[in-house]
């Protein structure tokens, strides 16, 4: 029988001891964080997951396998704990940075459970090594303190949110991975089902249509931690297998899902992170954004609202002035005039953006700006730096804006002298999304946003009130989210004659320029649902055919009913002020979807595809 483990058992961790724990024996299990040897006596830091404590073997003589130890060598140790005392000179030989820094263990007996190879890189956390590195070894890069931390508060974070549902009277549910495939939404990922060759399953992205099942099914509030799979582009915020807080509840309208789910930040971050911030939001609820003037203001549906830098929409002085005399924003102009775009529904706009004075951007600077805008697809960046007298230099309109319109933007702009003007005109959806990156990029240039990881400036709203319908291309409406989302009872009649205007009860939670959540209240009046599809110019049939088994259901007496769902992934980076999701989430996906660690994706052989019957057709 072993000696450590069967019977010497693990009485502390090591982050535990302290001060109060002098002259204790103690047994510790952990990895070789360090080790030195100081004449004599040798001294390993031994770490586990909650933190560090320093061992010393005195003389080294006595403990030839002290001596041998090497970083992240697996040990069992058994000890004295006494103080770290003082060097020769009188100064205290106490690490303060360390929690554990007041005490060290006076090594009796030691046991190597398991030596380890030189690992590829070292396990601290300001490591340089390059992140496909890390992620090779995931399980050494897990064992760095940040992300132990990370994966910590991620765990209680799951543990507070089920508390949260239950005490408030939800069921966890489960939902299906393995699913119908239907098209629209995030792309699939598909899984070809054996015993019906030639078929396949998809992966879930979310489990939308069955947690509306669950509600026509009377179970009233549920929610469930849930894997989603998405076969997405990745960014630092995407994953393509990532965790929803998924929640659905009935009888209930737009403010009752959100005071419950403002309930669960509040205490996720009380219980979690130490903050109140009701302190911050004192009436105990998050502000409201319309959708629009989110647009219309910061260019994107997520605005941070954390720094200023908005927009300036400048189509309607562009075309009350004719263009102002300049050539590029004529044609524009003309078109409202001639009533081929409408002022409400603009299919091009004109909008600005200003770097106050005191920023004194470069004309470099300017440049690259430019140069960003183009790779994002504008044609350039257009802008104006204003004189004491109002007038423009270094810019391409300065010679042949008229002066009425030139003073009209400016005014509108607020812009003083030295101030700079960038402008971005044509189609609405580029000039948003340019916009909104700029303003994004010159936040985060001019030192105007937090740095992530400095102490958090939560800053939380509800983007509410989207249109229900996008235009497509050609001109037709497509649905801007979930066909069985709400419209606006007072935007109903306007679904046959104007449906671009038709405002829905769709609704996402922001923070710091973050979507952490989104949902909607669900249409189950059959009659507006018929409209709805007209509207996409989905038949009866193929509305059947797509969603037949949710329509029959909301043709069993579906109580009304709404649901949100938050991304943990998300939530948990931001929580852990990490820049990156990856950093939150034990075995993640690289940007380009595939895991160095075990190699997925990977190919199969010739006698499993066969027996799928899939035939692939690029032997790459
Ligand atoms: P939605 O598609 O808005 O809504 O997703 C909800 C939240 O999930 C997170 N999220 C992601 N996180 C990481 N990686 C991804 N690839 C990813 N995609 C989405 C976001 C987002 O706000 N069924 C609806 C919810 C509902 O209507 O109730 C849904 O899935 O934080």
């Amino acid at each position: 029988m072993a000696r450590f483990i069967d019977e010497l058992k693990r009485t502390h961790s090591c982050g535990e001891l302290r001060e109060a724990h002098i002259g204790e024996e103690v047994v510790l299990f952990g990895w070789v964080q360090s080790y030195r040897d100081h004449g004599g006596c040798i001294f390993i830091d031994l770490r586990d997951r909650d933190g560090l404590t320093q061992i010393v073997f005195d003389p080294k003589e006595d403990f030839p396998i002290a001596d041998r130890a090497r970083s992240e060598w697996c040990l069992g140790i058994r000890g004295t704990v006494r103080g770290r005392g003082q060097k020769d000179d009188g100064t205290s030989l106490e690490n303060p940075r360390l929690a554990t820094g007041a005490i060290e263990v006076l090594g009796a007996e030691i046991h190597v459970f398991n030596e380890a190879k030189t690992p590829p890189f070292q396990i601290q956390d300001d490591v340089e090594t390059g992140e496909d590195k890390r992620l090779e070894h995931r399980y050494l890069d897990l064992r760095r303190p940040l992300l132990q931390r990370n994966l910590r508060l991620r765990s209680k974070l799951n543990q507070e949110t089920r508390s949260y549902f239950h005490d408030n009277g939800f069921l966890e549910v489960e939902t299906p991975f393995l699913v119908k495939y239907t098209p629209g939404g995030a792309r699939n990922f598909l899984v070809p089902a054996r015993l019906y060759p030639a078929s396949f399953y998809a992966l879930a992205e979310s489990p939308q249509l069955y947690k509306q099942l669950l509600m026509v099914a009377g179970f009233d509030r549920y929610f469930q931690l849930v894997r989603c799979f998405r076969d997405e582009d990745l960014r630092i915020d995407r994953q393509p297998e990532f965790t929803q807080i998924d929640v659905e509840m009935s009888f209930i309208n737009q403010e009752d899902l959100f005071e419950m789910l403002e309930g669960l930040v509040f205490r996720l971050w009380k219980e979690v992170l130490g903050v109140d911030l009701r302190e911050r939001y004192t009436d105990g609820r998050f502000p409201r954004l319309p959708f629009d003037e989110s647009m219309r203001r910061f260019g994107n549906d997520k605005p941070d609202m954390r720094f200023g830098l908005e927009h300036v929409d400048l189509t309607e002085l562009v075309v009350e002035h004719g263009g102002g005399g300049v050539p590029l924003l004529e044609p524009l102009a003309k078109k409202f005039q001639d009533g081929t775009y409408r002022m409400e529904l603009p299919d091009e706009i004109v909008k600005a953006m200003v770097v106050p004075a005191e920023h004194g951007l470069s004309r470099k600077q300017t440049d690259e700006l430019e140069k960003h805008a183009k790779q994002m697809g504008s044609k350039g960046l257009a802008r104006a730096k204003v004189a004491a007298d109002g007038t423009w230099t270094q810019s391409p309109f300065a010679k042949v804006i008229t002066e009425e319109l030139r003073l009209a933007i400016n005014a509108a702009c607020g812009a003083k002298e030295g101030d700079l003007i960038l402008m971005q005109f044509g189609p609405e959806a580029r000039v948003h999304t340019v916009m909104a990156n700029l303003r994004l990029r010159l936040g985060k240039q001019l030192g105007m946003i937090p740095e992530t990881g400095t102490e958090g400036d939560w800053n939380l709203l509800w983007v509410v009130d989207p249109p229900l319908f996008e235009k497509n291309d050609d001109g037709s409406f497509a649905a801007a989210h979930h066909v069985f989302t709400r419209p606006h009872d007072e935007d109903v009649d306007k679904l046959g004659t104007d449906p671009g205007m038709v405002k829905c009860y769709r609704y996402d939670l922001v923070l710091n320029g973050f979507e952490i959540a989104g949902g909607s209240i669900r249409l189950h009046d059959p009659a507006v649902q018929k409209k709805v599809f007209e509207v996409i110019g989905l038949s009866e049939e193929e509305g059947r055919d797509k969603f037949g088994f949710l329509l029959d259901a909301l043709s069993y007496g579906a109580p009304p009913h709404g649901g949100i769902a938050f991304g943990m992934d998300r939530v948990a980076m931001l929580a852990a002020q990490t820049e990156s999701i990856r950093d939150v989430i034990a075995f993640p996906k690289t940007q380009r979807a595939n895991d160095l660690m075990t190699g997925a994706p990977g190919r199969v052989d010739a006698k499993q595809l066969a027996e799928l019957g899939v035939a692939v057709t690029d032997d790459g």
